[in-house]
């Protein structure tokens, strides 16, 4: 099968951006052709510093790389080195219903969350769906929040296939259940819009400091403690074995272990966890120009594929030589 998904370069990437998507992505690449790409044309939407636009790329770039990114198989580029996703968002956008759009909560979250209400940002789902269309995907792995986007994409394709003919493949969504479940230091969820995030390849003793101030609440150590109501329960949840973990539930319930030992461990685990991809993070960041060709290789080989396939829809809508 054919898997795609668009990664927004906001920054670098959190652990909740790695248990939430880039682990399933690429566990994915074992059993399927991945398709990957950094939505930077997507980022535009929400006007961010230019400077920024151009550094998270390469940082999400050099995330993925050090975390396992099979080079070889996989293809992994750049949104905007393949321009031809602009001119099938065209194409789609003249079979979309204004209504479609105005029922994307998304949008609407943005814009209460004060977004500028822009056009890109309101046409946000057309170019998602063009992303996916365009590569004639079979499976998107999303989080929870995209679902409402896959659904508009099929309705798109299907509406385009009826005008047209049977141009694109209709996708189906892999909803990736666990993003919810990654709280951030202060509770919520991990996102960088709430600065509560603790970065993969930060240095390790940030990781550390962060952790050990995530939110508690005021049980006495020798008291029993919730683990289903405790952050740390929680992160622990995603690095430790399911022994260690059975093991603190107990500790937990039965009292006299207090909220600061179960921290001290979630940072080793923590820390343990993306060590060995630590040393080639590094590598990568001495080592800019191999991280560009990469990308610049990957936009190749995406761009024959997305070639193709415009040229069948625009042919199909009438843009005949
Ligand atoms: N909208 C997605 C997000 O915010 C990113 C994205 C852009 C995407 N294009 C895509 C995801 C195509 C899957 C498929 O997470």
């Amino acid at each position: 099968m054919r898997v795609l998904s668009g990664i927004q370069p906001s920054g670098r990437l959190h652990i909740g951006n790695y248990f939430g998507a880039m682990r399933q992505h690429l566990q994915l690449q074992a059993e399927h052709d991945c398709f990957y790409f950094i939505a930077d044309f997507h980022a535009l939407t929400s006007n961010p510093d230019p400077a920024d636009v151009a550094r998270y790329t390469l940082d999400v770039a050099m995330d993925y790389l050090a975390m396992g990114l099979d080079t070889e198989k996989t293809i992994f580029w750049r949104q905007s080195d393949v321009p031809e996703v602009t001119e099938l968002t065209w194409l789609l956008s003249c079979v979309t219903p204004m209504g479609l759009l105005h029922r994307c909560v998304s949008y609407k979250d943005k814009v209460a969350q004060g977004l500028s209400p822009n056009h890109g940002l309101f046409a946000y789902p057309v170019l998602q769906a063009a992303d996916i269309l365009i590569y004639q995907s079979n499976l998107v792995p999303v989080g929870a929040d995209q679902k409402q986007h896959i659904e508009v994409t099929r309705d798109i394709a299907v509406r385009f296939n009826h005008s047209y003919g049977r141009i694109f493949t209709l996708p189906e969504g892999y909803i990736i259940e666990s993003v919810a479940v990654v709280p951030g230091t202060d509770g919520r969820k991990m996102s960088k819009s709430y600065d509560n995030t603790i970065e993969i390849f930060e240095p390790e003793e940030s990781i550390r400091k962060k952790i050990m101030r995530i939110v508690t609440d005021s049980t006495p150590v020798e008291e029993p403690k919730d683990p289903d109501k405790c952050n740390v329960f929680a992160l622990l949840k995603l690095v430790a074995s399911p022994e260690e973990l059975a093991d603190w539930e107990t500790r937990y319930r039965r009292g006299g272990t207090g909220y600061s030992e179960a921290k001290k461990r979630l940072a080793d685990l923590m820390i343990d966890h993306f060590k060995p991809f630590r040393q080639k993070r590094a590598e990568l960041e001495q080592n800019i120009n191999y991280v560009k060709e990469f990308l610049a290789n990957g936009a190749k080989r995406a761009k024959a594929v997305a070639r193709e396939t415009l040229e069948k829809a625009r042919q199909a809508a009438g843009l005949r030589k």
